[in-house]
């Protein structure tokens, strides 16, 4: 059917024909930018609450664009004026009482893609932090590699205003990107505070104007992709893991990751950037990066 002369145009716009047909979620949705991925919490008239149904999909979710080759970068944010409202209170919590089922099954979703499947996601992951981030909503901004908020972002640990404490692993996760007064202090008054007293207490990165701060993700996620990949992925996974290991085993754990990179590093970016610096002197690795072949 397609002609002679469509055929041979061809090749050049293969590449951008490589965009999956993402899945399409209830509470969740995908949007994509040359190889950033954005990931949006879909509930904008709750605030991006998250219901039971809302953990199922960002699960799913997480796992399909863990192993999608076309994410190169995941940006986590929401729909509307909020990053997310926490948990959904209607639906997660007082939804589940009376159902152990669904509780469990809802509980266990959340923990997942929240931390274990966020912390551990194999590329670089970007909180974009653009309104309302209550409660459970830190866990994942503490689980993404980086966290950037517009200045006029809410964020509090609400929780101790309703009567239960920061549950899940909040109180864990404020403890680490926090010190122990800040922690102490935001969960037991659950006084809000705005972006960049975020920035100020170790809660986010950067903060910016809300109308800068999609462009300073993506200016941040550019970046990203023109490190080496795998350098990127070991780094991250080295520098969570020996948070909790004393200095014999860090040591240890840090030959063998680096022993494990070179082997695995499909782009051989090590001796790319030694040649780059060496033999070509095209570069200087302490002011910016060498430049990868495959881009
Ligand atoms: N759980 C369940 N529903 C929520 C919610 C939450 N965490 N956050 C917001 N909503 C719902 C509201 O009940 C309301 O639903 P309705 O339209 O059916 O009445 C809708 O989202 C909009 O919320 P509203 O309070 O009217 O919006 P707002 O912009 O004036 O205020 C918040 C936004 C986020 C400040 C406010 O909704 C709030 O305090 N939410 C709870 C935050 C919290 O403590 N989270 C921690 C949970 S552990």
């Amino acid at each position: 059917m397609a002609t002679k002369t469509a055929t041979k145009s061809a090749p050049k716009k293969k590449a951008a024909a490589k965009t999956p047909t993402d899945p399409t979620f209830e509470t969740v949705k995908i949007e994509r930018d040359k190889g950033i991925t954005f990931l949006i919490m879909n509930r904008p008239e709750k605030r991006n609450a998250m219901s039971p149904q809302l953990h199922m999909d960002m699960n799913d979710a997480i796992d399909y664009l863990a192993i999608d080759p076309a994410t190169e970068v995941l940006v986590i944010t929401g729909a509307g004026k909020a990053f997310s409202a926490g948990q959904d209170i209607k639906l997660y919590f007082r939804g589940t009482a009376n159902d152990p089922a669904l509780r469990q099954k809802a509980r266990s979703a959340s923990n997942a893609w929240r931390w274990q499947k966020l912390s551990r996601f194999p590329k670089p992951t970007i909180a974009m932090i653009n309104g309302f981030c209550f409660g459970g909503a830190f866990t994942q901004v503490c689980a993404c590699d980086f966290a950037i908020a517009a200045n006029t972002a809410t964020f509090g640990l609400s929780e101790v205003n309703w009567g239960i404490l920061p549950g899940g692993i909040v109180s864990w996760n404020v403890g680490q990107v926090m010190n122990y007064r800040n922690a102490i202090y935001y969960a037991t008054t659950g006084e809000p505070f705005d972006g960049k007293r975020a920035m100020e207490i170790g809660m986010v990165n950067k903060a910016v104007p809300a109308g800068k701060l999609k462009a300073e993700v993506v200016k941040l996620a550019r970046l990203m992709q023109q490190k080496s990949p795998a350098a990127v992925r070991y780094t991250k996974e080295a520098v969570r893991s020996v948070r909790f290991m004393n200095e014999p085993e860090a040591a240890d754990y840090l030959n063998a990751k680096s022993d494990a990179l070179k082997h695995n590093d499909k782009e051989d970016g090590r001796e790319e950037g030694m040649r780059q610096f060496l033999d070509e002197k095209s570069y200087r690795p302490g002011l910016g990066h060498f430049k990868r072949k495959k881009k």
